[in-house]
């Protein structure tokens, strides 16, 4: 079988697992994983407490680091294979992140698409440095082979069965709130390619991003989003912010970039009734412009928002 290496791995160091992880965690050690997480976090930022409202699969898989890179000064990138077949998520989707020896419990996006997991069994995830424990050890002590654990939950994604009908998606993303979008927008162009390959399945409207970020330089995944933008200019397009660049943006970056915040107004451009709003960036820019899609009559249930922190 032919091994094809999406765009989105190019540039990636760190070796590639040949051996898979090992399977399912027992679930007495998972008992003790969670159980004491949860008695020993108290911060009210927790994952575990914010989310325990939130729908979660059963399985708990392991999974092995294969590579890691730095996507911006502050973000790394960590490739994770999980053999459990009965490991899945949805684009959108995040995971609760049990560490070996670290108490507390880390929640991150998947921004790679579902495609990646079922071919390769490969899974990615992008992490800002922090000083909460799961990140710390991520950006200190995670090396390649490491072992970890996790499980699939959150109900922010875009599934559509090949049935249902053509939507646009606007995406609007801030800082590290661009992970569960660019799994959807690599999940959409998925579903675009496959549909001009075989002739059925989804048929996706427009997608547009709007990312916004401090610098160019923590513009995460540029080079990922502007090659989906090149591939399929007539169904992708995109408009990168940045709020506090100091630097001059290179040529090359330029003709995509603005100055200053996203506004409502190049929001507003883009309502119709066939056009469905993800959200997800720091609570007051989720807050503002779920609440400027409600007061433009957009219905609620076209409007998908994540806070993250
Ligand atoms: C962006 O900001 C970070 C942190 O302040 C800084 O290290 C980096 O050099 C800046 N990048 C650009 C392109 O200005």
């Amino acid at each position: 079988m032919a091994v094809v290496i999406p765009a989105l791995l190019r540039g990636f160091v760190g070796a590639i697992c040949t051996q898979a992880a090992s399977s399912r965690l027992t679930p007495s050690a998972l008992r003790h994983l969670t159980l004491s997480s949860v008695m020993k976090s108290k911060r009210k930022t927790d994952h575990l407490e914010r989310t325990a409202d939130v729908v979660r699969r059963e399985v708990v898989s392991a999974a092995k680091v294969c590579g890691a890179a730095h996507e911006s000064p502050s973000v790394k990138r960590l490739r994770l294979l999980v053999a459990d077949k009965d490991f899945s998520f949805k684009a959108g989707q995040w995971v609760d992140f049990f560490i070996p020896g670290v108490s507390v419990v880390g929640g991150f996006s998947i921004c790679s698409s579902p495609r990646l997991l079922e071919q390769e069994r490969m899974i990615e995830l992008a992490v800002k440095y922090t000083n909460h424990p799961p990140a710390l050890w991520i950006h200190n002590q995670c090396t390649l082979d490491s072992e970890v654990a996790m499980r699939v939950g959150g109900e922010f994604f875009f599934d559509p069965q090949p049935a249902d009908a053509s939507r646009n998606l606007v995406l609007i993303a801030g800082g590290v709130g661009i992970n569960p979008l660019l799994s959807i927008l690599r999940h959409a162009t998925d579903l675009h390619r496959e549909r001009a390959n075989k002739g059925r399945g989804y048929e996706i409207g427009t997608i547009r991003l709007f990312y916004s970020a401090k610098n160019t330089s923590e513009l995460l995944f540029k080079k990922n989003i502007l090659d989906l933008v090149n591939e399929f200019p007539e169904k992708i397009a995109c408009s990168l912010h940045v709020t506090k660049q100091t630097t001059q943006i290179s040529a090359e970056l330029k003709p995509y970039i603005t100055e200053g915040r996203i506004t409502e107004k190049e929001i507003r451009y883009h309502i119709s009734r066939e056009t469905l709003f993800y959200i997800c960036g720091p609570p007051p820019m989720t807050d503002f412009f779920s609440k400027e899609l409600e007061s433009s009559h957009v219905p609620k249930e076209h409007i998908y928002f994540e806070k993250w922190w």
